[in-house]
């Protein structure tokens, strides 16, 4: 590794992930000081709030660096690898962590990733594309049911419709393809249903090499027994106990190094992270689908988990330099709990005040900040997702038991929170 010096960093984003990352990078030796832009109230314990920074506006990210001397700039969401802010920094000579709008098509076109796929035999359902309504319908209509139906471009969690009856995938197809999501649903994908228990796999990237940077399952569902709209996401645990060694050798080997090989081959060489999305079918893994970025809320239980320096795994991955390198872990399991502000995943009442975070981390957690604010010394509920109480144990059964006896610490009366997170690895650790 080249920098051995400590860095000035710029963390780009502002939800829970973010307050993981910070978290974490706040800690190395390598971190001489942090900047997050846009942050929130929890990333300012660990760094310099750039609250004023527009980070879609990259000229202004660009003088803000050169201004802060920043060395390297991490970015957290989708939305600014999609627009090509990394590239932007590139142009000027800026080091970031991320991959270019070229190589984020992974998250950003699902078509895209299913070119990839059928080219380099990477496996995953099989799909069409349509960009008319009459050959979508034509195509659900000599096909099987179930299906999916996904827009193509991102759609906030909003562009995939598991469709049980021929009815829902038709109404699915003709609101995309009518404008219903706007231009990520220009194009449709449509695709078979593959049946299994999800999980998602973490690699960081150089551009050649790949490293496995943990496990993760995520519970979508708003409400108890996944029940109810899908959400960002309400709680998480890693390791994934289903992912055996095995398994994620698997993924690593089938599904991981062909895309970056594919990338390469391509000229659109990946680096950063690749968050592959998993079912793990009867026939093997298969890719459901990529995410060019950390999970929102698998951030927070991985950031915790990771015993080794963050600061330079970043640093090699952006200078191609991961061969050899083996992230270390501490040997337990992490569970995060989402504490959500009432109404999401649809429209939220904000406002409500919120206390006991202290305590909360007094009985042993991490409480990470997303749709939060300051007013003096209150701290509000500002988002839908507004906090993800974070727990380790032995297994996870003890870190489920301490998270939620940490969360039940918090004073936010307005709050909810599923109560069930991890049951899927319970069952199986009994
Ligand atoms: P996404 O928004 O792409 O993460 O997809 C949302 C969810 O839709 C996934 O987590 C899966 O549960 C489901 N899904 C997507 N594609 C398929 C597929 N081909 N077969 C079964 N379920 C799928
Ligand atoms: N938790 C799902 C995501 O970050 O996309």
């Amino acid at each position: 590794m080249r920098d051995q010096h400590p860095l000035t960093l710029l963390l780009i984003g502002s939800g829970g992930r973010e307050h993981a990352l910070a978290w974490k990078l706040a800690q190395s030796p390598l971190c001489r000081r942090l900047l997050i832009a846009p942050g929130n109230p929890g990333t300012a314990a660990h760094g310099t709030n750039l609250s004023d920074l527009d980070v879609t506006d990259h000229a202004a990210v660009i003088a803000a660096c050169r201004r802060e001397g920043v060395d390297l700039v991490v970015v957290g969401p989708e939305a600014p690898l999609v627009a090509g802010l990394v590239d932007a920094l590139a142009q000027a000579g800026i080091r970031a962590f991320g991959p270019n709008a070229a190589a984020a098509q992974l998250e950003g076109s699902k078509a895209f990733t299913k070119e990839l796929c059928r080219d380099f035999a990477i496996p995953t359902a099989a799909f069409a594309r349509f960009r008319e309504v009459a050959p979508a319908l034509a195509h659900l209509r000599a096909g099987r049911i179930p299906v999916v139906v996904k827009a193509d471009g991102l759609a906030a969690g909003k562009g995939v419709v598991v469709a049980e009856t021929l009815a829902q995938a038709e109404a699915a197809v003709e609101s995309m393809l009518g404008g219903g999501l706007g231009a990520a649903g220009a194009e449709v994908v449509i695709e078979d249903c593959l049946v299994g228990e999800e999980a998602s796999l973490f690699a960081l990237c150089d551009g050649t090499n790949a490293v496995l940077l943990g496990t993760a399952q995520d519970h979508k569902r708003v409400h108890d027994g996944d029940k109810g709209p899908n959400t960002g996401g309400m709680g998480a645990y890693s390791p994934a106990p289903v992912l055996t060694p095995a398994l994620e050798a698997e993924v690593m080997e089938r599904i991981i190094r062909p895309t970056l090989d594919g990338m390469r081959a391509r000229g659109t060489p990946f680096s950063g992270i690749l968050y592959a999305g998993l079912m793990l079918t009867a026939e093997g893994p298969m890719l459901i689908e990529y995410n060019t970025r950390f999970g929102d809320p698998e951030c927070e239980v991985l950031m915790p988990r990771l015993a080794s320096d963050l600061v330079p795994l970043l640093v090699a991955a952006t200078e191609g330099d991961l061969s050899g390198v083996v992230p270390e872990w501490r040997d337990e399991v992490a569970l995060t709990v989402i504490m959500a502000a009432p109404g999401y995943p649809g429209a939220v009442a904000k406002g409500s005040e919120i206390r006991g975070l202290q305590a909360a981390e007094a009985a042993g957690a991490l409480v990470f900040q997303a749709g939060t604010k300051r007013d003096g010394d209150r701290l509000i509920a500002d988002g839908g997702r507004v906090l993800a109480v974070t727990a380790l144990g032995h297994d996870v059964r003890e870190a489920q038991g301490r998270a939620y006896a940490a969360l039940d610490r918090i004073d936010w009366p307005e709050g909810f929170c599923r109560r069930d997170i991890g049951w899927r690895a319970l069952a199986r650790e009994t």
